[in-house]
Parts: structure tokens; C-alpha cells; sequence
């Protein structure tokens, strides 16, 4: 993990040459104080690289001088300025963070600096810095060692104390978003229901509160839905409760998390190509510890809980077939039309169990639930369903406010028609038309009267591209939107 420091600006001429990255914005860079210092340690270099190549600190644009002076390894100039010319955000310089240590290349330490319109947000581009340089080599037994790789990132700022300050939860944060992928991206051979239980498990070490539902208890429990999915499997399945208390008294926000360590689709197998990307089919239940695990960390004034339905869909002679009729915790009937449609049955008991135990104050649950929510909605948004207004606006807002993006999809009585059952209370599938909506009105049925969202998370967890602030594979995805989130539910003292 890259060790984060804050600092002033190092002196350019004595001993070993630096790396030296600088987040612009654009107007009056040429004017800027540290810009001028790499400028003339450069002797002019780099103001004529900057004239020569037309950068102008854009979002996105990058300039990088390898060597331009003895003591200077590299200087990267990386911009964060949108195009409209409107003031710097936090999003901006955090992606601009994520390029510029991305874009370091080759060095062990390096200086990054912020020109004085965006100096604010030293904390949020060190956290970009954090973010992007992820990677997930367990399994590699021969790292590439020809190369160095960026270690430690010196921050530069006038205000260390204030950039300290704020740095304290988005570390929190970004060590929140690093459990999320670790987990999302463990094969399923190594991550299955039991064993992810003990990644929860340890949790404990910092302060949360772990409770495991085995089989037996489910079974007690009558959770039906979710243990017909489970019974393929020679892997037993789990329900994770965790909590967070740090709100006296009040009734807790609860976030659910879909933790199928496997999809295999069940006896309506799923095709060979590109099933082995179903071991991130438990990519809600991982950015729900991940969230935990943040607001653990950072001693989040809130009470939170979260829980995980983990099971793995496979095939067998003890799985459940396609027309099998199962019975809820909720007492309501389904008939699985479509063994493949399970996470949805992992949810419904997930979901009602919740409301009924703990009574939250509203309830949000998060799952790589439909391909039809990729086919509408690609990798850049997550589908949003809601039954209530302020609920979903609360949760665009903070995902507009980190950068992950939510969009909202409709609802109504008449997608929910289309899954009732002849012969029991509701089927697991209705048509292809609309199917991401089928599936929110599916899990609507189990939450009663409680406030409650479901982000349909299945473009989003896992993505064949980087992006400034995450390199290819899981991203981590809703850790940041739902730790925004609860910070407006917090309690300030
Ligand atoms: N886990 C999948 C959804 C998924 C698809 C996640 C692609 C990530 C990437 C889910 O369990 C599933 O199989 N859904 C089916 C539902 C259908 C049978 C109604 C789907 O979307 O095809
Ligand atoms: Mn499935
Ligand atoms: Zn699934």
C-alpha cells in the first residue's frame, strides 16, 4: 500500500535527484510558486515543454519531462481543470492524484505537489495516489523486480496539519475500498462462504461486532430462499452480521450485501465464456465490509449494520431444480422459474430478516444482480431503485460528490405484475424486457414498508479498463459513495 506523507515542498538542488508531480489547474500555473521552482530548477525547460506541448491543466493531461535536470529524476505535470472553466473539485483532483501516481514512473519516492488554486485538496489527491496504486498479486510467485515501483508519496503542502486532519478518514476510506477488491478479486476456489466469514470474522481486531448465521441457524430461521440457492453447493452457506456502533441509541442504517462467491448459474448453467468473472458475483456483500470496515476505522457517530448473504450457486444432484417452489423467511412462496436469477433469492430472506430484527432506519442493499442493468447502464453508473424519493437523491448526491456514478431507474405496479406465479406468490423471473426492473420489484416485495434502495452494482464491481483512481479488475465501487452517504446521517458532537 502506498505510505502517504504531508510535507512542505523539498528543496530542488541537493542530494539525490527527485520525482516531482504537479496537480494545475490551468489559469495562472505559469504563475505559480512552485511552478516557477521546478521551472528554474529546470532552467526554463519546463515552461517551454508546457508552451511547446500546449498543456493547459485539463482534466486529464499530462506532461512528464524524464530527467530535465541533475536534480530532477522526473517532473510530471497533470491537470484537473474541467473544461467549462469552473472552480477545481475534490473529484477532479483526486482523479489527477490517481494519474499523476500512476504517470510516476520508475521511482521508489516522489513529491506531489499542488499549484495554490487546488492547494485544499492535498488530502484528496493523496487519496487518489492511494487509490490507483492497487494491486492484487497474491498469487503471482514472480513479481517484476527490474523495475522500482512508486513506495511512498511525499504530499506537499503549506497547511500539514489541516491535510493530516482530513487525510485521517480518507485512509480509512481507501483501506475500506482495498478489502472490497482483495475480496472481490480471490478466486472462488479460495473465497467461498465459510472462508469469507473469516475475513469477516477478523474484523473484529478493529472494534466491529461479528455475528454468523450458519445453515443450521438459517434453517431455524426458515430462510428457504436463500438456502434452495445454497443446496447445490458442497460449500455450506452464511449469513454475516456486522456492526458498527457509534450512535447511542438510534435505530441503525442497514446496508445488505448479495455475496454469491460463485455463479455457475445453477441447472440454468451459465455458458463457458466468461463465467469464471462470477467469482465477483459477491461484489455487494465485499463493498458492504469494505464500508464497514471504513467506518470502523474512522469511528464513523453512527449506528450501522451490515449484512451479507454468502452462498455459492453451483450444480448437482442436491441442486435445486428450475420450477422448484421454496418458502421465504417472509412466509411468501416462490417458484424458481430460472435457477441462474438467485442472487435475488439470496437477498429476500437477506432483506426481510433485517427489517423484521433490526428495525432500521432505512435499509440499502447492494448486488451484482442483472446483465440487463450492464446492458442499460454500462460500467460508468450503477442502477438505482428506490421506493422512496429522499432515499434515492440522498445517494445520487453522494455518489455525484465522490465520483461514482448512480442512476435512477423506474419502478411500478405494473413491472411488479409481471412476476406474479400461477401457483405460488411469485416467480424469480419475469420477461427480458426490463429485467434489471424485474428484479428490483422481485426484491421489493420483501422489504415491506421499510425506506429502502437497491443499487444494482453488476457494471460497476469489475471493469476490463482502469480508471484515474483504480487499475483493471475490481474497483471497489460504492465504498466511497455509501461512507458519503452515512456521513450525513452522522451525529455531530
Ligand atoms: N450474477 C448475475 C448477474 C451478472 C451478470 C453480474 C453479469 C455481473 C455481470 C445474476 O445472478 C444473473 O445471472 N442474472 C441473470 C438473471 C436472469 C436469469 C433473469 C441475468 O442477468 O442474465
Ligand atoms: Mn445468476
Ligand atoms: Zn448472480
Amino acid at each position: 500500500m502506498l505510505d502517504i506523507s504531508f510535507g512542505s515542498f523539498p528543496a530542488l538542488n541537493d542530494g539525490a535527484p527527485q520525482a516531482v508531480a504537479l496537480i494545475c489547474h490551468g489559469k495562472g500555473t505559469s504563475e505559480d510558486a512552485t511552478f516557477k521552482a521546478l521551472d528554474e530548477a529546470t532552467a526554463g525547460a519546463l515552461g517551454r515543454a508546457v508552451a511547446f506541448k500546449g498543456f493547459k491543466g485539463d482534466a486529464g493531461q499530462t506532461l512528464v519531462l524524464t530527467a530535465p535536470a541533475a536534480s530532477l529524476s522526473q517532473v510530471v505535470l497533470v491537470g484537473c481543470a474541467a473544461k467549462d472553466g469552473s472552480a477545481a473539485t475534490a473529484v477532479a483532483v483526486e482523479n489527477a492524484g490517481g494519474t499523476a501516481a500512476r504517470t510516476l514512473d520508475g521511482v521508489e519516492n516522489a513529491v506531489l505537489a499542488l499549484t495554490s488554486d487546488v492547494a485544499g485538496f492535498a488530502a484528496e489527491a493523496a487519496s487518489g495516489a492511494r487509490l490507483v496504486r492497487y494491486d492484487f498479486d497474491l498469487y503471482r510467485t514472480k513479481k517484476s523486480s527490474d523495475h522500482a515501483s512508486l513506495k511512498a508519496l511525499t504530499v506537499a503542502t503549506s497547511d500539514v496539519p489541516a491535510a493530516e486532519s482530513r487525510w485521517v478518514a480518507l485512509d480509512a476510506v481507501s483501506r475500506g475500498v482495498f478489502l472490497t477488491r482483495d475480496l472481490i478479486s480471490e478466486p472462488a476456489n479460495i473465497l467461498y462462504p465459510e472462508t469469507f466469514t473469516a475475513r469477516i470474522e477478523a474484523l473484529r481486531e478493529i472494534g466491529l461486532e461479528v455475528e454468523v448465521l450458519d445453515q443450521a441457524a438459517m434453517q431455524e430461521l426458515g430462510f428457504g430462499a436463500l438456502l434452495g440457492v445454497a443446496q447445490g453447493s458442497a460449500n455450506a452457506p452464511r449469513t454475516v452480521i456486522v456492526r458498527h456502533n457509534g450512535g447511542g441509541e438510534d435505530a441503525p442504517l442497514a446496508f445488505i450485501g448479495k455475496g454469491v462467491t460463485f455463479d455457475s448459474g445453477g441447472i440454468s448453467i451459465k455458458p463457458a465464456a466468461g463465467m469464471d468473472e462470477m467469482k465477483t458475483d459477491m461484489g455487494g456483500a465485499a463493498t458492504v465490509i469494505g464500508l464497514m470496515s471504513a467506518l470502523a476505522r474512522r469511528k464513523a457517530l453512527v449506528n450501522v449494520i451490515g449484512v451479507v448473504g454468502l452462498v455459492e450457486n453451483m450444480v448437482s444432484g442436491r441442486a435445486q431444480r428450475p420450477g422448484d417452489i421454496v418458502t421465504s423467511y417472509s412466509g411468501q412462496t416462490i417458484e424458481v422459474l430460472n435457477t441462474d436469477a438467485e442472487g435475488r433469492l439470496v437477498l429476500a430472506d437477506v432483506l426481510a430478516y433485517t427489517k423484521d430484527r433490526f428495525k432500521p432506519k432505512l435499509m440499502v442493499d447492494l448486488a451484482t444482480l442483472t446483465g440487463a442493468i450492464v446492458v442499460s447502464l454500462g460500467t460508468e453508473n450503477a442502477g438505482l431503485f428506490s421506493n422512496d424519493d429522499a432515499l434515492a437523491s440522498g445517494l445520487f448526491e453522494a455518489g455525484k460528490q465522490v465520483g461514482e456514478g448512480l442512476w435512477r431507474m423506474p419502478m411500478g405496479e405494473a413491472y411488479n405484475r409481471q412476476i406474479d406465479s400461477d401457483i405460488a406468490d411469485m416467480k424469480n423471473i419475469g420477461g427480458r424486457p426490463g429485467s434489471a426492473i424485474l428484479a428490483a420489484e422481485f426484491l421489493k416485495r420483501f422489504v415491506g414498508d421499510a425506506t429502502w434502495a437497491h443499487l444494482d452494482i453488476a457494471g460497476t464491481t469489475w471493469k476490463t479498463t482502469a480508471s484515474p483512481t483504480a487499475p483493471k479488475g475490481a474497483t471497489g465501487f460504492g465504498v466511497r459513495l455509501l461512507n458519503q452517504f452515512v456521513q450525513s446521517h452522522e451525529v455531530r458532537a
